[in-house]
């Protein structure tokens, strides 16, 4: 088993690289699956959910090589009509993706339930609905999510909650539906105008990504195309976060700033410094920073994925900060971690109050999801003294070789290989 071992209380300094977009990449390369002829994606970012997607279009018969570390050709002219495996499938909510995919291709689609980070409740019955709503049947059994249509038809779908994950397989299942569908109160994510654009960009017909109003025209035929992937803004808000947790003065490059907007402003709100270029933000950390309140909601409101990440940064803030997760049941099973570095946090429910300490101290402590994991190590990189982070394959999921990006940006961060509890390779 891997851990990552901090040794805290070093600024980051420096600039650093931000790859693409994990919530986009994981939605194109199913959509690949529609194109018919190859397709070559760029600023693909190398962690593990794209490495199983990739395994997933192998197993259907997709030609997949890689053409150098963030550049991908699939040729997915000649796959089968699969099931998507279940040690696939579960390692990832966004195996779902293949439902509204295959559909479109072969008017039927069998996928295990999906997988993914544990945070509460996560249905699918959004996704059933839109399926439905287009003239599909489903079936679940043994593990097994099942759809087909004789013929899918356009229609008006409303969804009953801004979900990213039902709006993306709404439109994979009616890019070629008889007519027009209509999605309302659809996410406005930027992967999903990034996910619109690539069909667009193979022969779709869509407009108003990015609003909550979506229109889907189906069409007969899809070409290939060459794509490009948004850059991620998750990642580039964890590194601003640790920036800011570490006081330290960092660039983050080859970003969209308009997608980092609500990040951008919090941290300037409980202090810290921000210089924003045309594809880049500088951040620089204060010496204490103000208490805030937060609460998560949809695009363009503060991303859910980033509430851990500033949980972290806001154990140090002066004064009691109020957080309010509104998009998930339970996103706070890092909190008895960052208890265990000293850490004043009570959550009640969907509330977490935070009382700012002076200092972090280093523990061993272990990741329960992604950006659970991505807020153990900004918390770390801050506390004083040695932590210890074990589970460190959540954070390998959604994380482009996040120890090697941050030893350039000089923490002190190393992988290590433990068997048994003994330190065995690297
Ligand atoms: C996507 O998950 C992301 N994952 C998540 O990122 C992100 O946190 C989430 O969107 C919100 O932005 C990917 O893109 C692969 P939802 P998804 O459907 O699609 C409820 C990360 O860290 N809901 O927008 O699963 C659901 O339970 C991951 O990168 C239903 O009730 O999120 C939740 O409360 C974690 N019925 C809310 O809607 C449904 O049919 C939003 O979920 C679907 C969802």
């Amino acid at each position: 088993m891997d851990k990552l071992i901090i040794n805290g209380g070093k600024k980051l300094q420096g600039s650093v690289q931000i790859s693409g977009a994990k919530n986009a990449a994981v939605a194109v390369i199913p959509a690949v699956i529609l194109a018919e002829a190859p397709c070559v994606l760029e600023n693909v970012p190398s962690i593990s959910d794209v490495t199983i997607d990739l395994q997933i279009l192998r197993e259907m018969g997709a030609d997949v090589r890689v053409l150098d570390k963030s550049t991908i050709r699939i040729d997915a002219t000649h796959i089968r009509d699969a099931v998507v495996p279940y040690e696939m499938a579960r390692c990832m909510r966004a195996s779902y993706y293949f439902l509204g995919t295959l559909l479109t291709k072969f008017n039927h689609a069998k996928v295990y339930m999906p997988g993914g980070c544990d945070l509460g409740d996560r249905p699918i019955d959004q996704h059933l609905k839109c399926f439905k709503a287009l003239g599909a049947d489903h079936s679940i059994g043994r593990g097994i999510v099942e759809i087909s249509a004789g013929k899918l038809i356009g229609t008006q779908i409303y969804f009953d909650k801004v979900t990213v994950g039902a709006t993306i397989n709404a439109m994979l299942a009616s890019v070629k539906a008889d007519g027009l569908t209509i999605l309302e109160n659809a996410a406005k994510e930027p992967h999903i105008v990034d996910l619109a654009n690539f069909l667009n960009s193979i022969g779709a017909d869509i407009m108003g990504a990015g609003t909550d109003v979506i229109k889907i025209r189906g069409v007969k035929r899809f070409t290939g195309a060459n794509y490009a992937i948004i850059p991620d803004q998750i990642e580039a808000g964890t590194y601003m976060v640790a920036a800011a947790a570490t006081k330290g003065d960092v660039t983050v490059n080859g970003i969209i700033p308009k997608h980092l907007e609500p990040i951008t402003a919090k941290l300037r709100k409980i202090g810290a410094k921000l210089e924003e270029r045309d594809e880049s933000i500088r951040v620089m950390g204060a010496d204490t920073y103000e208490r805030t309140n937060l609460k998560t909601m949809p695009h363009p409101g503060f991303p859910t994925d980033m509430q851990p990440q500033f949980a972290a940064l806001l154990t140090l803030a002066k004064g009691t900060s109020i957080l309010t997760e509104g998009i998930f049941d339970n996103r706070f099973r890092y909190v008895d971690e960052l208890r265990r570095m000293g850490a004043d946090i009570s959550v009640d429910g969907k509330v977490a109050v935070i009382e700012g300490v002076e200092r972090l101290t280093g523990a061993p402590v272990k990741v329960a999801d992604l950006r659970a994991g991505a807020a153990l190590i900004i918390a770390g990189l801050s506390a004083d003294g040695v932590t210890e982070i074990e589970d460190i394959q959540h954070i390998e999921r959604g994380y482009e070789g996040m120890d090697v990006k941050l030893r350039s940006l000089g923490a002190d961060i190393v992988k290590r290989r433990f068997t048994d509890g003994v330190r065995t390779a690297m």
